[in-house]
């Protein structure tokens, strides 16, 4: 018998911290040896000249999820995991998302029954708060979180999915008390419809305008208050999907004041600006998500995000909606900004856009890349050291990747089920030729291996402060006493 089920040979491996050249030998399913001369293996693959990094985690995903107004996405499990595996994405978190009125549990169970038979790849859930009512505060959100439901996203605006500041605190004492890590939208609801309503009353329809009503003293205000309210309670917050110089600015001063205040920006912000939403009839809604790309002067932001560790994660908030009535143009064909689906596609590109942007003109390194794509949201998220990482133990999740090979993302390229990429014409140098998921091959060049339904779900575990008092930040924020008094 084969000392090995796989041996990938002769590649660089680099993880958030390390790069080196070691053979990887894989063993059911996991890594079982890096270095050299491992021995035999009943597959020996040969990595020369190839990059072996762990496989991407992508954190923030909307995968057959109904939006706020009830739109289903494009992509279903399968799709959506097809595509995240051959851009080299083997773990997604997408939303099990509650609606005003449902049970989380029931919102739960429909997550598994969606992504089980489908996904191709490992996934957890993050839950959608939309309705935090007594029976959900009291008895099923922390009963999810201690069955592994760890992280949760709320949202400051929508006006189905918003909830009050008053509930923010609420779900972050329970989220402090449990364990759990909540996420969130920060946008101004008041000030985009005050906005909004100013345009629409003067004819100003078009979807450029979606970008001028998400102003971004919206986003900066809000993350600015939802910083202050997770500090009044000393509890965990990771802003999602940042966009703004602000924004940015707000969370790196709070992590620099002890807070555990978390970032995560997206390619959008990086590689698609305002003035693509004032293209021509209704193109424009092809690149409509919330918060708006915003100009040039903010993507240097974000990227200097990125490089100065404001950002941990760097997520997809892939968002599928079609070029047709059932996606962008649910409401007609001509509808306002206001009724654009909201939401860009993007889980199949996340990888190779900041690989070519990001290492290949030297703006972050190997492995801040590996960090920002696959291990900080493992780490963040309870998935690691199982997912984010290559390690004797860890999960053989890797992406071979081939640092030179060229391309030119076009719609036909990708296999999400949208049809359009905001990102058509753009060329890329980096992706991956080989993707495994636990040891098994997924991609291999332009072929899928993987059956349906074989990604597995990830359990995670909550971690409750041990002594909930002693870990407030009372030496550097006084006002956090009072969130300890509340407890
Ligand atoms: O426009 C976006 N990002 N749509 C997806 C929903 C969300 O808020 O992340
Ligand atoms: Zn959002
Ligand atoms: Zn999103």
């Amino acid at each position: 018998m084969a000392d090995y089920d796989l041996i990938l040979e002769g590649g660089t491996v680099a993880t958030a911290s390390d790069t080196f050249d070691a053979d990887v030998g894989i063993r059911g399913g996991r890594i079982a040896a890096l270095g050299t001369k491992l021995g035999s293996a009943a597959r020996t693959i040969d990595a020369r000249g190839m990059l072996v990094l762990p496989g991407g985690v992508d954190a923030h995903c909307h995968i057959e999820q109904e939006s706020s107004t009830l739109l289903m996405t494009a992509d279903d499990y399968y799709s959506g995991s097809v595509s995240a595996a051959f851009g080299g994405t083997t773990t997604f978190v997408p939303f099990a998302a509650q609606h005003k009125g449902q049970s989380l549990r029931d919102v739960v169970r429909v997550a598994h029954e969606r992504a089980g038979p489908k996904s191709v790849i490992d996934y957890a859930f993050h839950l959608i708060v939309s309705d935090p009512s007594e029976q959900v505060m009291g008895q099923e959100l922390p009963a999810l979180i201690m069955d592994g439901y760890t992280s949760f996203k709320v949202y400051m605006t929508y006006e189905k999915l918003k909830i009050d500041d008053a509930q923010m605190l609420d779900v972050l004492t329970l989220a402090r008390e449990y364990g759990a890590m909540t996420m969130v939208h920060a946008e101004n609801n008041d000030v985009i419809n005050w906005i909004s309503e100013r345009l629409l009353s003067r004819g100003y329809t078009a979807p450029k305008y979606h970008a001028i009503s998400h102003n971004p003293i919206a986003e900066s205000e809000a993350s600015r208050r939802a910083i202050d309210l997770a500090r009044l309670i000393d509890a965990p917050l990771l802003i999602v999907h940042v966009s703004t110089p602000e924004a940015a600015a707000s969370i790196l001063e709070a992590r620099n004041r002890g807070l555990k205040v978390y970032g995560e920006t997206c390619p959008q912000y990086l590689f698609l600006t305002a003035d693509d939403l004032d293209k021509e009839g209704m193109e424009g809604a092809k690149f409509c998500c919330s918060p708006p790309p915003r100009d040039k002067a903010a993507q240097e932001a974000i990227w200097l995000g990125l490089k100065n560790g404001t950002f941990q994660v760097f997520s997809s908030d892939h968002a599928p909606y079609r070029f047709d009535e059932t996606g962008k143009l649910n409401a007609g064909p001509n509808p306002t900004f206001k009724k654009i689906a909201n939401g860009v596609p993007g889980l199949e590109v996340r990888l190779p856009l900041l690989f070519s942007e990001g290492v290949g003109t030297g703006r972050l390194t190997l492995n801040e890349f590996v960090a920002l794509t696959s291990t900080n949201a493992a780490k963040l998220y309870g998935l690691h050291p199982r997912k984010g990482t290559i390690a004797v133990g860890a999960d053989a999740d890797i992406a071979v990747w081939d640092p030179t090979w060229k391309r030119t993302i076009t719609h036909s390229l990708l296999h999400d089920n949208v049809d359009y990429t905001p990102y058509e014409g753009r060329e890329v140098t980096g992706w991956p030729r080989l993707v495994l998921s636990r040891g098994r091959v997924l991609v291999e060049g332009e072929t899928l291996h993987a059956e349906r339904g074989s990604g597995k779900f990830l359990d995670r575990v909550p971690v409750p402060p041990k002594d909930p008092a002693a870990t407030l930040n009372t030496p550097l924020d006084p006002a956090a006493n009072f969130g300890a008094r509340l407890l």
